[in-house]
């Protein structure tokens, strides 16, 4: 009976330990969060310079957060930004839809550990093989900076979408 249920919990547990040792983990520290495309969508974007078609997604914390109105959002809230390169439908070139994966980003929301960078961890994953972004640490400076506009937001540029 042990051994049974030894063997049961190494066949569950050993697919888990496998795959999380494959996560990437950027050079702040931060790994990759495989289930953001199963969040709650915040908002769309498209950013016009670069031609990018994104999602904003939330973890149930922020998402919990964002619709209580609450600001700054508590810790344990995770957001995530995926983009596209974006391209037309082929069967209807007026439609512009998401074609290639560009990169995946997260802000993770921890007051004390981030306290420097507005109380938010930053991490970018870029292309099919999840790249973690940044030659060190230092990186989330870039990203720090250019959210400073919106220090006033929680160092957020995206709102819940409207819908009636
Ligand atoms: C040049 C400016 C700029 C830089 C650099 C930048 N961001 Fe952003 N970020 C934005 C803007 C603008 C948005 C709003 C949505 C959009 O652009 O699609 C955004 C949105 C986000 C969001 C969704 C939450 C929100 O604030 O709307 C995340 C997550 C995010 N960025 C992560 C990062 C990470 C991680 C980095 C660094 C690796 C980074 N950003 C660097 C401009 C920037």
């Amino acid at each position: 009976m042990k051994k049974l249920m030894l063997l049961i919990a190494i066949s569950i547990l050993a697919p888990i330990l496998i795959s999380a040792a494959k996560m990437p983990v950027a050079p702040n520290g931060i790994a990759y969060y495989p289930n953001y495309m199963t969040w709650k969508v915040i908002a769309p974007s498209y950013r016009e310079d670069k031609g990018h078609i994104r999602i904003i997604t939330g973890n149930e914390i922020a998402i919990a957060a964002l619709h209580a109105g609450k600001n700054p959002l508590p810790d344990g809230s995770v957001l995530a930004k995926v983009a596209w390169k974006a391209e037309k439908h082929p069967f209807f070139p007026d439609a512009t839809i998401p074609g290639e994966f560009v990169q995946v980003e997260f802000m993770v929301k921890d007051a004390k550990k981030y306290k420097n960078t507005g109380g938010w961890g930053f991490a970018r994953f870029v292309g099919n093989e999840l790249k973690p972004y940044g030659k060190d640490a230092g990186f989330v400076n870039e990203c720090f900076q250019c959210h400073m506009p919106v220090a006033n937001n929680d160092y957020l540029f995206t709102k819940i979408v409207k819908t009636p």
